[in-house]
């Protein structure tokens, strides 16, 4: 059935160019089903917002932003008193998702091992204080690798606490060898397994991106029994993350002493990026899902009062 689908996108956080481009491929998906569609570039004019979901009203809000506000909850409030159907986690699942240090915690409460981490200050963890090396700093609350860093060994280049534009507080882990793993889970069930090599350094911002910096293997050739593993983990994470429509758990799988290896969970996305490089498409498309269709799957599972 034709909706009034009004399309949130761009926003205001570290990733508004990686929402911009999931927008772009998300607007010409529902134009291919037949939809009207309402794009609304977020902005912090937040009355703008309001009028721009009110005048026409959308039967379904597809929440496409990524990062603060428009993945962790905020923005989902607004929905929510609007009484508007949005896609994906509502205000519960998306703050405890985008928190990394309790989406870690909630995590291990469920039998899913995650890397031993710590939370410190920026600046105690630069001065050599919390952790040794190989480990990673990250930002608790950001995404596409945005202040991420693998500090290695002591000639790893580290953040500087005085230009930080995060909190002071991060996560350090330590650093887990091996594999990239992601899980697609659509409606609480795992879709499967993609790997990533990344030609060089990490999967960071830049290997996300751009075409040709990292190598995807569907369904990943892992050990069958970590596969198995790592498709159940993704959707217990789902499910005590309170998570809805589509997420994407990340996990590293450490297969430096032979097969199988041994996972661990990394983090839950609860806006997966749908950039022609991103991993939900890639992974649903290998069951037979197009992209048309995934966008579709979310205009009909869209809803709110969660
Ligand atoms: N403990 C770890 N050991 C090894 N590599 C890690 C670890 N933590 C993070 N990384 C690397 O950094 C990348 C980004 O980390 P993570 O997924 O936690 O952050 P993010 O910025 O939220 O990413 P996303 O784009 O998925 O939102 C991981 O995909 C992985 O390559
Ligand atoms: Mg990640």
């Amino acid at each position: 059935m034709k909706k009034r689908v009004a399309v949130l996108m761009g926003g205001f956080s570290a990733e508004r160019e990686v929402s911009l481009s999931s927008a772009q491929g998300v607007i010409k998906a529902l134009h291919e089903l037949g939809h009207e569609v309402l794009p609304v570039d977020v902005t912090r004019d937040m009355a703008q917002l309001v009028k721009n979901l009110s005048h026409p009203r959308p039967d379904v809000v597809l929440n496409i932003l990524h990062g603060r506000w428009g993945e962790d909850g905020c923005i989902q409030g607004l929905l929510e008193m609007m009484e508007l159907p949005y896609s994906n986690s509502g205000v519960l699942g998306s703050a405890l998702s985008m928190n990394k240090i309790v989406a870690r915690n909630v995590c291990q409460m469920n039998g899913i091992v995650v890397p031993e981490g710590n939370v410190a200050h920026l600046m105690d963890v630069c001065a050599g204080r919390v952790m040794k090396p190989p480990y990673v700093i990250k930002p608790i609350g950001e995404g596409s690798s945005v202040g991420v860093y693998i500090v290695m060994d002591e000639n790893s280049p580290l953040p500087s606490p005085q230009e930080w534009p995060f909190e002071d507080e991060v996560l350090v882990e330590c650093y887990i060898p091996g594999r990239e793993i992601q899980v697609a889970v659509l409606g609480g069930k795992a879709f499967g397994a993609i790997e990533i090599c990344p030609h060089s350094g990490f999967y960071d911002y830049e290997a996300k991106y751009t075409e040709g910096k990292a190598i995807h293997l569907m369904p990943s050739p892992m050990h069958p029994a970590a596969y198995a593993q790592v498709l159940d983990w993704a959707e217990k994470a789902h499910a005590a993350l309170e998570c809805r429509g589509v997420s994407r758990s990340d996990f590293r799988y450490d297969d430096t002493g032979g097969e199988p290896g041994s996972l661990y969970y990394l983090e839950t996305n609860p806006q997966p990026g749908l950039t022609p490089l991103s991993l939900v498409p890639e992974i649903v498309a290998h069951k037979g899902m197009t992209y048309a269709q995934l966008v579709q799957w979310m205009v009909e599972d869209a809803s709110c009062r969660r």
